[in-house]
């Protein structure tokens, strides 16, 4: 009888650790996603989540005057220049990481994963071209439009 009872008690025990085991993956799963989520919308002011509507003309014109001034001396759609070709970015990259990037380049390249990877790969920092939210907004309308083929990219 008293075998018995200490294999139950046994068995109960290791009921009790497995628990143990498959909660903490569960909880160190529900972690891991809350921080992908923060990763994808990068580092910066840019925290609530970018609503889009049809891209909007006034809005890309607006961010295509920007690109040419600020951006083309590192950038262009299609092939690499001093920084990554920005073909289809919108489709790699969330708007609010592509916003973040633009606004707040020096720490994106410390402490987002992506963004790390690209000044590794890169081996130069992109720097702040002294945009406001509005800018980068419509920077991001403009590449949005290019990745649709309503603007052909003047390069
Ligand atoms: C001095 C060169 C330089 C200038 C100017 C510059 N960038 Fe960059 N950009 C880079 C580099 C280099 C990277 C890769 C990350 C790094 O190394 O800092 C990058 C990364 C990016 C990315 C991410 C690309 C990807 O594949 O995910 C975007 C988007 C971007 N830049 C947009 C802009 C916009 C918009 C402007 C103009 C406001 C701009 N950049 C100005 C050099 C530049």
């Amino acid at each position: 009888m008293k075998g018995l009872k200490d294999k139950m008690k046994a068995i109960k025990l290791r009921i009790k650790s497995i628990t143990v085991i498959v909660l903490t993956l569960a909880i160190s799963v529900l972690v891991l996603n809350g921080c992908g989520k923060s990763e994808e919308f990068g580092v910066g002011p840019v925290k609530e989540e970018i609503k889009l509507a049809p891209v909007d003309a006034a809005l890309y014109t607006k961010g295509e005057q920007i690109f040419v001034s600020k951006c083309v001396a590192c950038h262009k759609f299609g092939s690499r220049l001093v920084g990554p070709q920005l073909k289809d970015v919108t489709k790699r990259r969330r708007p609010e990481w592509i916003m973040n990037q633009i606004l707040n380049p020096l720490e994106m390249t410390q402490k987002d994963k992506v963004s790390k990877e690209l000044f590794a790969q890169y081996l130069v920092q992109m720097t702040f071209q002294d945009v406001s939210q509005d800018d980068a907004r419509a920077l991001l309308e403009y590449m949005r439009a290019v990745d649709e083929g309503k603007v052909t990219p003047k390069e």
